[in-house]
């Protein structure tokens, strides 16, 4: 078990969510939550069993110390010889890792001087965007630049894309042998592309676990590496996702953080039309989270198929905000649009930093109220003030509050968000597992790239609909 166990201390506040705060057209009623209790008493017993058959094997990862002492060891002994860690992956093999990074790590790391960065500086080549990606290549200094390239499939043609990119470079400056000791590799154990050429290099690898899905694998190495690399306590990542483990143990829909968010946003999307759900941190640090989790909501959720092939085309759209910069842009849409959304705001009770506000010149007196304040303080009220205004306008509303951000938060936000998103797809009833969409889209760019294996679709993809001409407006034509 995890060394540093420890209370899972998230509050999670949803009274601006039900009928009694906004309204029964768009809040939920206790009878609702009861409506859905059995439902998801059930879907709890199923997946404990499939747990405790082997299934379900994301929930074991915040067991993994041992790994997580081997990644330590060797982050301990890389950070101190790399000046630069470049994370190759997209999806589910970078979002993770992006968040933890910029959960944890100081906002300007790449840019404050070598002793007071703890580790190399961080880039992620995830898009294939060539002035990204040249840029960056340009900017590492690559004698001593540590590349971790991320894929589970092996396979994705981005990641590959930009791993040759990043590898060509690599050979170029330091030379062939030497670039094959830069390289790491996170990737299924047995199989793949990138497997095959890890062995046939003598890359240092490391396993993207078998039966777990790419966005659920951030507390494996893939997300672990590259937070140790920045210096995260990662043991404590794993702490706070096994406290919130151990918090979600009931069934009982009222009892376990998870399930209760999981009713209520399936909820408010069946019976009160919220096909959205925000999530808006009143944090910078927490917007990668908004972001991660938006991929696991939409790739998790998003299916047409029912768990018995009925078309459903179930899903809730997620979209991240910034507190308080989205008060002054999509707030205005929240309060006064289409009320359409669930929206989860996050609280943090003291941040790392305190700002106090000095007094303004005596000749601006209006100004006055906000001295002897401080930064945070006003942050936080913004979101209680947001929270109040959603709720006159009837919007449903709840918030996530955390004591603090600290590695333990993280983990502990990632495994609650991992196990609702699991029990929503239960009471949607469609499998929260696998991406047919996504890989409808990346079998489609192989055929385009010209894989072999993929020619009848690439034949597909360049036939010419007879009426293209009238719906295609280019100079000239
Ligand atoms: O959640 C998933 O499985 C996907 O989003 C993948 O993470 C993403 O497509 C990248 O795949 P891979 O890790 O195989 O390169």
């Amino acid at each position: 078990m995890p060394k540093a166990a420890g209370k899972s201390r998230l509050v999670i506040d949803y009274r601006n969510a039900t009928a009694d705060a906004v309204g029964k057209e768009n809040g939920i009623s206790q009878a609702d939550l009861d409506g859905v209790a059995q439902t998801i008493s059930e879907a709890h017993a199923r997946i404990t069993k499939e747990h405790q058959d082997g299934g379900q094997r994301w929930m074991n990862l915040p067991d993994n110390t041992d790994l997580a002492d081997e990644i330590q060891q060797f982050a301990q002994e890389a950070r101190g010889q790399y000046h630069d860690f470049i994370l190759v992956g997209i999806g589910g093999s970078s979002l993770g890792a992006i968040a933890t990074v910029q959960a944890l790590t100081h906002p300007f790391r790449n840019v404050l001087p070598d002793d007071r960065r703890d580790g190399p500086r961080f880039f992620v080549l995830d898009n294939p965007d060539p002035e990204k990606v040249s840029s960056t290549l340009d900017t590492v200094d690559l004698d001593r630049t540590l590349i971790n390239v991320v894929t589970k499939s092996g396979q994705t043609a981005e990641t590959m894309a930009n791993f040759l990119v990043a590898r060509g470079a690599l050979i170029d400056k330091v030379g062939d042998e030497q670039a094959k000791k830069q390289i790491v590799a996170t990737t299924d154990p047995e199989e793949g592309l990138l497997r095959k050429l890890a062995g046939q290099e003598g890359y240092r690898t490391f396993p993207v676990p078998p039966g777990v899905d790419g966005r659920q694998t951030v507390l494996s190495a893939v997300g672990l590496i590259p937070a140790a690399m920045c210096g995260i306590d990662i043991h404590q990542l794993l702490a706070g996702a096994a406290a919130m483990r151990a918090r979600c143990q009931s069934g009982d829909v009222r009892e376990n953080p998870a399930y209760l968010l999981a009713a209520l946003s399936v909820l408010a999307d069946q019976k009160y039309d919220k096909s959205m759900l925000v999530m808006m941190p009143y944090a910078d640090a927490l917007f990668g989270i908004g972001d991660w989790f938006r991929q696991l909501w939409a790739e998790s959720l998003g299916k047409r198929l029912s768990t018995d092939n009925k078309d459903v085309y179930a899903g809730q759209t997620p979209i991240k905000s910034l507190g308080a910069i989205d008060q002054h842009s999509q707030i205005q849409l929240y309060t006064e649009g289409p009320n359409d959304k669930l929206i989860s705001l996050i609280g943090v009770d003291e941040y790392r930093a305190r700002v106090e506000i000095p007094a303004p010149p005596a000749s601006i007196p209006d100004l006055s109220y906000l001295e002897g304040g401080e930064l945070g303080q006003l942050l936080d009220r913004e979101r209680k003030a947001t929270a109040w205004a959603l709720t006159q306008a009837k919007r449903p509303n709840l918030t996530i509050t955390t004591p603090k951000i600290d590695a333990f938060a993280v983990g502990e936000f990632f495994y609650l968000f991992e196990l609702q998103t699991v029990m929503a797809g239960a009471i949607y009833n469609v499998n929260p597992f696998g991406q047919p969409g996504v890989e409808a889209g990346k079998n489609a760019t192989y055929a385009l790239m010209g894989r072999s294996g993929y020619e009848s679709l690439r034949d597909d993809l360049l036939t010419k609909p007879d009426d293209a001409d009238t719906f295609v407006n280019a100079p000239g034509t």
